[in-house]
């Protein structure tokens, strides 16, 4: 069953929280919604699980037009950021719950939520309380009891914020083996880039209630369609330089761009792993190291280049120091062009041919 949004919009006294979504979530599907606080993650939630019902547009399950059906007809399961179980209940008995409230059979219900704590791997744990347990423990419990009613579409919002890095990196991995164990459509509700890049077979990210892009991870981080994409993607975060139009061509610094479009204003967008270590004669940038930065297998420079200060990432093995003048070149063909004015991607001529598949003369000629 494919889940699919028709121009939705949710305006709440005069915000749109969310501004004419139109999108499709196929059957089995790891969706992230992506984006800042406030961008209306929550509200596409709530709009999808039928706790709220949208001011314009339609929601569809499959062929059914579901966007007056309350939220206990849609088959939902949703997990939170804070868990929401009931402290007073033993873990068993939160996960049978949904199922009470259904009137299963005691029996019934006995083996569905032991199946459950088996997945989440907490079937050891089942007749402690939530307070005897670790946080990562009590989102299992929140996960299994999400799940236990067969719903035909999870919903996570954050369920990863409240516990510490490590189980953070653990939790979702688990998010991920679960979901695709059971095989079932989830929408996943993140402001962490790195978490909704991992996890998703789908990312959406938000701003201002509009959907900037709806791509696959790999895609979205390579072929951002604006520079607020662009930004909000990659940690550390990519570089991005004013180009300067002297003499009828496009330059950085001193350096002149293979970049002929005629603009007010051109940005240039170049991830730190995208730079390397150069030759003076033949480099793209020089700059003043002035912080080194080295996590595990990378060395992260932060350099000073006279109008610019700019990220790298380069060898470890380079033995380099503050206030060191370095050379950096840079892989020409993960540059990204922004429209300064409207922030909107731009692709170079050779891009352009690239993507029309013809060869430029120069290409030819190389
Ligand atoms: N129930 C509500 N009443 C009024 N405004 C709301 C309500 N829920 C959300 N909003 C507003 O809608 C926007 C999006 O909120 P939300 O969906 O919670 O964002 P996110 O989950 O991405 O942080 C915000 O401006 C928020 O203040
Ligand atoms: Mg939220």
């Amino acid at each position: 069953m494919d889940i699919r949004l028709e121009n939705v919009s949710m305006v709440f006294n005069g915000v749109t929280a969310v501004n004419q979504v139109t999108t499709t979530i196929k059957e089995g599907e790891l969706v992230s919604l992506l984006g800042p606080s406030g961008c209306g993650k929550s509200t596409m939630l709530m709009l999808l699980s039928g706790l709220y019902q949208p001011s314009s547009g339609s929601i569809y399950f499959g062929d059914k037009n579901v966007t007056k059906v309350e939220a206990e007809k849609r088959g939902i399961g949703m997990v939170f950021q804070n868990y929401a179980l009931y402290p007073h209940l033993s873990v068993l008995k939160n996960i049978m719950f949904p199922l009470k409230m259904q009137k299963v059979p005691k029996q019934e219900a006995l083996e569905r939520a032991m199946d459950m704590a088996r997945l989440v791997q907490i079937d050891h744990l089942v007749d402690r309380k939530p307070g005897q347990l670790s946080g990562g423990q009590q989102q299992r419990v929140a996960i299994a009891r999400a799940l236990v009613k067969k719903p035909k579409l999870l919903l996570l919002d954050e369920p990863l914020s409240n516990l510490d890095a490590r189980l953070r990196l653990e939790m979702r991995e688990e998010i991920r083996r679960i979901q695709q164990e059971v095989g079932i459509t989830a929408v996943f509700v993140t402001h962490d880039q790195e978490e909704a890049l991992s996890i998703s077979d789908r990312v959406m990210l938000m701003k201002d209630g509009i959907i900037q892009q709806d791509s696959h991870p790999q895609e979205m981080y390579r072929n951002p369609v604006n520079e607020f994409v662009a930004k909000f993607l990659g940690n550390p975060p990519i570089n991005v330089l004013q180009a300067s139009f002297v003499a009828n061509e496009w330059k950085v610094g001193e350096h002149s761009i293979s970049f002929t479009d005629t603009l007010q204003q051109l940005h240039i967008g170049i991830r730190p792993e995208d730079f390397y270590l150069e030759e003076e004669s033949s480099a793209f940038l020089r700059g003043r190291v002035t912080h080194i930065e080295t996590i595990g297998r990378d060395t992260l420079l932060r350099l000073d280049c006279g109008k610019e200060s700019v990220r790298a990432l380069v060898d470890p093995e380079a033995n380099l120091h503050v206030d060191d003048i370095v050379h950096l070149g840079v892989k020409q063909d993960k540059v990204l062009y922004f429209n300064g004015e409207t922030g909107e991607r731009v692709l170079s001529g050779k891009e352009r041919s690239y993507h029309l598949g013809i060869e430029t003369d120069m290409e030819k000629h190389a």
